[in-house]
């Protein structure tokens, strides 16, 4: 009888944790065949990503206020910007202040396509890098804060249906952004071994032209976070049904 119930009990977790999940019940549901999906949607994700400011434990979501992400590595190589950067412990801040303005949902052919708004997003990480920018040499180790103000980005995500158990998920294979900044502010601690005054031009010289600055390492940029977000994405896309998503009816 013991034994009996140890194997009931054992049998009970095993098929109730491989069971397909579902969404959080406070998120916002959107239905496939509601002629304003994408109305739905650009309220519905915003509003999931604030509920998500400390994660989904029971999806494995991690926090999105601030979003870890452990390193980015960027080598730029021609052009006027040449530098060899390396970013580790980036927290991202701002995230989940992220508006929609536009959503377009194709889910016959998986691809979801938005633009968000975010008012002030925060890249701060230890950095350690070197090159050069123009005819200036720069080099150094410490803090980077590099602060893009309403940041407007253009999100392509292109998916594809993957069948398991009978049970139909919709994968991200593709993630594209776009990131179009109104401003960027650039800050380094600690340049030229932290020498100060060489440091403070550094970084005067870098906000007076973070436009050239910003536009030779956004790919990079771009690069990067969108496979963060397409991460994030799946963390939830592989685990909950295309149908416990989008509703069917
Ligand atoms: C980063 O820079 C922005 C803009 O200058 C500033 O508002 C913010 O407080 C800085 N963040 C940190 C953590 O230093």
């Amino acid at each position: 009888m013991f034994l009996n119930c140890i194997f009931l009990i054992l049998t009970y977790t095993c098929c109730v944790a491989t069971a397909a999940n579902d969404l959080p019940d406070n998120f916002q549901r959107c239905r496939q065949k509601d002629t304003k999906l994408n109305d739905c949607l650009k309220s519905a994700v915003p509003d999931a990503l604030r509920k998500m400011k400390e994660g989904i434990p029971s999806l494995a979501v991690p926090s999105m206020e601030p979003l870890k992400v452990s390193a980015i590595n960027i080598e730029s190589g021609a052009g006027p910007v040449v530098i060899t950067q390396n970013y580790r412990n980036i927290k991202l801040y701002g995230l989940t202040d992220t508006i929609l303005t536009t959503y377009k949902a194709d889910l016959k052919h998986h691809r979801l396509r938005t633009d968000s708004l975010t008012p002030k997003m925060e890249f701060i990480a230890d950095y350690v890098m070197k090159g050069r920018i123009l005819v200036l040499p720069i080099q150094g180790k410490g803090i980077a804060n590099i602060t893009m103000l309403n940041l407007v980005v253009k999100h392509d995500l292109i998916g594809e249906p993957v069948t398991r158990d009978g049970v139909t998920y919709m994968h991200m294979r593709d993630y594209r952004v776009k990131f179009i900044p109104q401003r960027v502010l650039l800050h380094f601690s600690n340049l030229f071994n932290g020498d100060k005054r060489l440091g403070d031009q550094m970084n005067a010289f870098l906000n007076e032209n973070s436009e050239l600055v910003f536009n030779e390492l956004k790919e990079s940029y771009e690069k990067s976070l969108s496979s963060v977000f397409q991460d994030v994405t799946n963390k939830i896309f592989d685990k909950v049904p295309m149908n416990k998503i989008f509703l069917e009816d």
